[in-house]
């Protein structure tokens, strides 16, 4: 950074104890510390107590209410949400849900994903991405695509506002 070939620093997939710790440790040396943060966040929550090789506690990759909360309460920071479609998992038959979406909390939640997709005329991809982008928490959707129409179909996001009770109507299904 100090020779200007780097922006801002990220990091992805760590415990938010460890971001925080490497943070007050720049912040101690008068050096700039991470200022993005890129997790798995999508709509759906998905469970986090599932052991992993990289994380024996459970996984660390999606952002779960440690990493919202830090970023709730630093309002520097950013999130890059990696696989805020879940592979297509919403709108495509072909890519089933991964496990660890399989819990109570995942059906009251696509329904009103569904049908506030309805009322305002719009894909489920879209509501995912334009409640991502509209909310308190500053959040950057880093969506792939495989073809110029889902290019299309998820740019078209980025005009699409949720009117403040829908918002609050999908914040509530858990
Ligand atoms: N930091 C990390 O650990 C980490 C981990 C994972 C990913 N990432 C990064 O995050 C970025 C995105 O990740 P991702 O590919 O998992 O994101 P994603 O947006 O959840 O999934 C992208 C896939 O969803 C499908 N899709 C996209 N738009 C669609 C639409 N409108 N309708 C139906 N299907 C649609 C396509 O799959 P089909 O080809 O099947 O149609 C596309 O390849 C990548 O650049 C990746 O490098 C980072």
């Amino acid at each position: 950074m100090a020779e200007g070939t780097v922006g801002l620093l990220g990091v992805s997939n760590h415990a938010a104890w460890r971001v925080e710790r490497a943070r007050a440790l720049a912040t101690g040396a008068g050096l700039p510390g991470y200022e993005v943060l890129q997790y798995e966040h999508s709509y759906l929550r998905p469970r986090t107590d599932i052991p992993g090789d990289l994380f024996p506690d459970g996984s660390l990759g999606a952002a779960g209410p440690d990493l919202l909360g830090y970023l709730r309460a630093e309002p520097g920071l950013t999130l890059v949400a990696y696989s805020p479609l879940l592979k297509g998992a919403y709108t495509n038959p072909d890519r089933p849900l991964l496990t660890g979406y399989d819990h109570p909390g995942t059906p009251p939640r696509l329904q009103a994903l569904r049908e506030i997709a309805r009322e305002a005329g719009a894909t489920a991809n879209q509501v995912v991405l334009a409640w991502q982008l509209g909310g308190e928490l500053p959040i950057v959707p880093l969506v792939g695509t495989s073809s110029v129409a889902q290019l299309e179909e998820n740019l078209a996001a980025v005009d699409l506002e949720l009117t403040p009770e829908q918002r609050a109507r999908l914040d509530a299904a858990h």
